[in-house]
């Protein structure tokens, strides 16, 4: 029997972290153990547990207060083409088929009043919902008013593309699990929220409850007022004779279009639907499923490995995380993937996890690889299951288990991440300055803090294992990168709580010197974008806390290189500035950090994913089909990887910079803070 204290902790956190928009388990997963606290035989006595089981209900979605009009429906599944036959089968004869694929968002119902928004409300439990007309302007694609007498209500589900992804991450410094989770608690926060992010949404509209005039013709109907609806172009929705085979073919097709990755929207299968709405009202529905309509869904694609090791990782307040890392890599939706995240100790216990095991792996909701389960088989017999070290994989001390995601608290071995980070590739850069070499640094009391690492004469290097013959080197390397390291580095080198390589750069062009920067005031610091309340707050306490290393640095000679001017595209006359382009496969043999600093120099955008609004596509070697396919259905003007340099090696204008896109480099923090 498990102490409720630890499982209502679990819960606690878990549904904390599922309202921050990452949720650390499955919705099942979190249903089985909210259950567990339901059953507990203390459950009853115990206050904690009470307020939390009546105030989350079951599942993660809660009901909402605003009962629907109509009740939202589900879908019944099916998985397979017998399934489908048997649906097909149920439809008059000379019927069509709507195949629409299912994009896995938040449900949404919009009601207009003659004409105007009156309300949106989430789906809840599909009686009631949650109201969140509040959040509207986060939402795009629904317009304020319709030209449309009575009431009027229209359905869809809140989605968010790559694009928009990639602005909410930039917005909240770290990147979001998954494309449907951060969509739900951003709906629903409410006005006075601290939270300072944006989460761009759009709606993609799929029914209109319309007086009989236009019944038929919802959809078009919905696209003349304005809405994206799921038969747009961008969907690969089709209207069909009902016939499994051309419908099956269909469904496979949207299969292979929706799971690439480029693909923008999360689909996690396809709805299949009779379109005439004499038949629908023919057909009926059952008690919380329409007859007239399926969910063929796609089984999530997952690999299967032999789990090889569980490798720890300390965070930069201490965290531990847990990587599953399998003997050889497999291939999930497209990708190779060898490493996959795992969450906590418990859950590791609770799926029975060991070192051999046979294991499957899923993309789960499309983004981060996760274990998910033991396979039925096993090669090991008698396994010996994996129990998590406590101690940590730093320092050895040993960790505190207060939280489901144990901590490591010595503030020595929070020092050599730190440390480690601040000598590393996205600061100053020290070659042949390892964390190893931070180690025994620090275990020397040589440093304690990355001034010192720049104040270490040659015969103070030497006195430390290893490192006798190359004293001179790293003095001399010191030296080098203390007038070669530009100022965003050497912001992302202070270590400062939420900046990362995104916020280093958006500091340095902003302040410009690294006095600046130390000096700014809160209210100076809130001028640049996305740092408010919180984030200012700490950046600022944590600037006045390295004010004297700053200044030490500075002692010593520090001059952090400028930050390079931004184009200024109006009046550059490169011909690709100004412009979205996208490169795809390989250049000449340059990195995606190369290609992008190179657009960015010539005053384009950079874009990560085909969409309306690139203008231009570059294609080099390995580019995939689908992307390809994807461009070309855009409309979106291709050439080749030789026309890139070409257009590259034009007339430049000054070189230049763009915070805007760096959450794609992966700059994210593993942790948000403490
Ligand atoms: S048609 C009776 N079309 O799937 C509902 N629904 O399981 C008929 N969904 O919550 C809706 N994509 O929000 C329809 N292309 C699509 C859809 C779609 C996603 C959602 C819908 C509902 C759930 C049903």
């Amino acid at each position: 029997m498990r102490d409720i204290e630890d499982l209502l902790g679990e819960l606690i956190e878990a549904e904390r972290a599922y309202r921050d928009g990452s949720p650390v388990m499955e919705d099942k997963v979190f249903d089985g153990l909210r259950d567990e606290l339901a059953a507990h035989p203390s459950a009853a006595e115990h206050e904690g547990a009470q307020t939390f089981l009546n105030s989350v209900a079951g599942g993660v979605i809660e009901a909402g207060d605003v009962e629907h009009l109509t009740p939202m429906l589900s879908l019944d599944k099916i998985t397979d083409e017998e399934g489908l036959q048997k649906f097909l089968a149920t439809l008059s004869e000379e019927q069509t088929v709507l195949v629409t694929p299912k994009l896995d968002g938040i449900a949404l119902s919009i009601v207009f009043e003659e004409g105007k928004l009156a309300r949106m409300v989430t789906r809840g439990d599909g009686r009631t919902g949650t109201d969140v007309t509040h959040n509207r302007r986060i939402v795009a694609n629904v317009p304020d008013s319709i030209d449309a007498p009575g009431r009027v209500e229209v359905r869809g589900e809140v989605v968010m593309t790559h694009e928009d992804m990639a602005a909410a991450a930039e917005g909240r410094g770290e990147a979001f699990k998954n494309r449907r989770n951060p969509i739900g608690p951003a709906l629903a926060r409410p006005s006075h929220s601290t939270k300072t992010y944006d989460v761009p949404t759009r709606f993609i509209a799929y029914s209109a409850d319309l007086e009989s005039e236009a019944g038929d013709q919802a959809l078009g109907w919905l696209a003349s007022k304005g809405f994206v609806t799921i038969v747009d172009d961008a969907f690969g929705s089709a209207v069909l004779p009902a016939d499994p085979t051309v419908v099956m073919a269909t469904i496979e097709a949207i299969g292979e279009v929706t799971r690439d990755p480029a693909y923008d929207y999360f689909c996690d299968g396809v709805v299949v639907s009779a379109t005439d709405p004499a038949e629908r009202d023919r057909l009926g529905l059952g008690s919380r499923t329409p007859k007239w309509a399926k969910a063929y869904k796609f089984a999530s694609e997952v690999g299967i490995g032999i789990l090889e090791r569980i490798e720890l990782d300390v965070g930069k307040t201490g965290g531990i995380s847990f990587t599953g890392v399998l003997a050889e890599p497999v291939s999930i939706a497209g990708t190779m993937v060898q490493r996959a995240s795992l969450h906590n100790p418990d859950q590791i216990a609770r799926q029975g996890l060991f070192i051999g095991a046979r294991v499957t792996v899923s993309k789960m909701n499309d983004i981060i690889p996760q274990i998910v389960a033991l396979t039925e088989e096993q090669d090991i017999t008698d396994p010996e299951l994996y129990v998590a070290p406590t101690t940590c994989p730093k320092c050895e001390q040993d960790l505190n288990f207060d939280k489901v995601r144990p901590k490591c608290m010595n503030p020595e071995c929070a020092l050599l991440t730190r440390m480690t980070n601040a000598v590393g590739r996205n600061a100053f850069d020290l070659d042949g300055a390892s964390g190893v070499l931070m180690e025994k640094a620090i275990d020397a009391g040589l440093v304690s803090n990355i001034a010192d690492v720049f104040a270490l004469t040659a015969d103070e290097w030497r006195t430390l294992d290893g490192v006798e013959g190359s004293a001179d080197k790293i003095v001399a390397e010191t030296q080098r990168a203390l007038k070669g390291t530009r100022l965003d580095n050497v912001l992302a080198g202070l270590q400062i709580r939420w900046v990362n390589q995104t916020f280093a750069r958006r500091l340095a062009d902003h302040f410009r010197t690294l006095e600046a920067v130390r000096d700014a005031t809160l209210e100076q610091l809130f001028e640049v974008e996305a740092i408010k309340e919180k984030r200012g707050t700490e950046m600022k306490e944590d600037l006045v806390k390295v004010t004297p290393v700053i200044n030490r640095l500075l002692d010593l000679g520090l001059e952090p290189l400028p930050m390079p001017e931004r184009v200024d595209v109006e009046s550059s006359d490169h011909p690709l500035a100004g412009k979205k382009v996208l490169v795809t496969g390989t250049i000449d043999g340059m990195s995606r950090t190369e290609v992008k600093e190179a657009l960015i120099a010539v005053g384009a955008k950079p874009a990560g994913s085909p969409s309306k609004s690139v203008d231009i596509a570059y294609a080099g070697e390995g580019a995939g089909p689908a992307k390809l396919d994807k461009i070309t259905a855009l409309g979106i003007e291709l050439h080749t990887g030789e026309e890139f340099l070409a257009a590259l090696a034009a007339t430049t204008g000054a070189p230049g910079d763009d915070a805007e896109n760096d959450a794609e480099q992966g700059a994210l923090f593993g942790e948000a803070d403490g």
